[in-house]
């Protein structure tokens, strides 16, 4: 998604998915080959061809994130930017927890968030300043829209979600604050002129950019993969974060605290925190609230343990071997396990995995689990497996 808008003509888009002919062909046939495309440009004329195509893909990608999107319109971008289902509607309940009632979603695009605020019973109002996308999400939505930049935002006293595109014209990604548009200065004026609101961000957001200072900051995780990072504004100041895996609902909340002091070599057991706690800084505060984790060595962001964790929020390797990483010690370690498949694990770019499990590869049938990291100078080599 890019802000220089779709330039896409939503009555049009409309017209093809109400009609359902042409669709209904595009999405029934798989191979779509030159000549194909060519007759049904022959019967329905290119640009109407063009539509079905992008909104097909688009109906595809939605599907997967909105289960209920089938009939939804939308072109490709807008649906690859919208949130799921399952994160947009962790917000709207956070909304209602908050007791909000009127909720706008200021740069809406095809209504993804919008979609889910609305269904949590809050009057939801959608906002963009595409005039091509404010339509899909009304469409996709049943709410009410207007077509208008956030510069021109007039506070009503409603709660403030804004969704600012990662992507520009040109395709350039956008993660953090200062990159974002239409201007990190009209961002943050919205802060200062509306009482309470969230910005959707890149998870990869600095979190201590000053901009965002007195916001609440909360990472939501989908999937094993980090999606969003809220920017919540309007609460009491707070120095705490908050992470969410939504699959599961476990969720941490707690105030960063330095490394944990070092224990300089592995225990029975390697442990990697979740990624959402090392994202949000948390992972040492978690690692204190646990029972009997260490850190293993400056840097190196992995714990370590004598006795197996209970806790959640940690990927948990048992510990069977620790050697140097030395090709020929590593291959002896894995043919006397009868070892084929390797899979390497690494941090801080110690190997390249994948250059390592080619050259590692036995002709075993078990798969064997290899850590390389480096404790102080020298990398190791940690053959691990999961607990039983
Ligand atoms: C990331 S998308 C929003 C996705 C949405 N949250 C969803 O779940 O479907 C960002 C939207 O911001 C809109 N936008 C960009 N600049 C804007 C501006 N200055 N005023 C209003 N809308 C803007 C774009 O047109 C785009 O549709």
């Amino acid at each position: 998604m890019n802000d220089a808008g779709s330039h896409h003509d939503f009555d049009t888009w409309q017209a093809v998915a109400a009609s359902g002919t042409l669709l209904d062909r595009v999405a029934a046939e798989k191979s779509r080959t030159p000549a194909l495309l060519e007759r049904w440009r022959n019967e329905f004329g290119a640009e109407l061809v063009h539509i079905a195509l992008e909104l097909c893909e688009a109906r595809r990608r939605l599907v997967l994130k909105w289960p209920e999107a089938s009939g939804w319109i939308a072109d490709r971008s807008g649906a690859e930017q919208a949130s799921s289902a399952l994160a947009a509607t962790y917000k709207a309940n956070q909304l209602r927890k908050r007791g909000v009632i009127r909720v706008t979603d200021l740069m809406c695009g095809i209504g993804g968030d919008t979609a889910a605020f609305h269904r949590a019973g809050l009057e939801a109002h959608a906002i963009d300043h595409d005039p091509f996308r404010v339509r899909c999400a009304a469409h996709n939505t049943g709410c009410a829209f207007t077509e208008q930049d956030i510069r021109n935002h007039v506070d009503d006293g409603s709660f403030v979600h804004l969704d600012p595109p990662r992507r520009d014209a040109s395709g350039k990604r956008r993660h953090q604050w200062q990159d974002l548009l239409p201007d990190p200065a009209v961002l943050r004026e919205l802060q200062t002129s509306v009482a309470q609101g969230v910005y959707k961000l890149s998870p990869g957001t600095d979190p201590d950019e000053p901009d965002l200072e007195s916001c609440h900051l909360e990472w939501l995780s989908e999937k094993g993969r980090l999606t969003q990072c809220l920017a919540w504004w309007g609460d009491p100041p707070s120095d705490e974060r908050s992470v969410v895996r939504l699959d599961d609902g476990w969720m941490f909340r707690g105030v960063p605290t330095p490394d944990l002091t070092h224990r300089g070599h592995f225990g029975a057991y390697l442990i990697r925190a979740d990624p959402l706690l090392e994202r949000s800084g948390l992972q040492w505060t978690y690692a204190r609230s646990c029972s009997s984790l260490e850190s293993v060595c400056p840097g190196l962001g992995l714990l370590t343990a004598d006795t197996l964790p209970k806790e959640t929020g940690l990927e948990v390797w048992e510990v069977e071997e620790v050697l140097p990483w030395r090709e020929k010690k590593l291959k002896a370690a894995i043919r006397s396990r009868d070892g084929g498949e390797v899979v390497v694990h690494t941090r801080g770019r110690a190997v390249d995995p994948d250059q390592a499990a080619a050259s590692l590869r036995g002709d075993g049938p078990n798969k064997i689990h290899l850590w390389c990291v480096r404790v102080g100078t020298p990398r190791l080599g940690i053959i691990v497996k999961r607990p039983t």
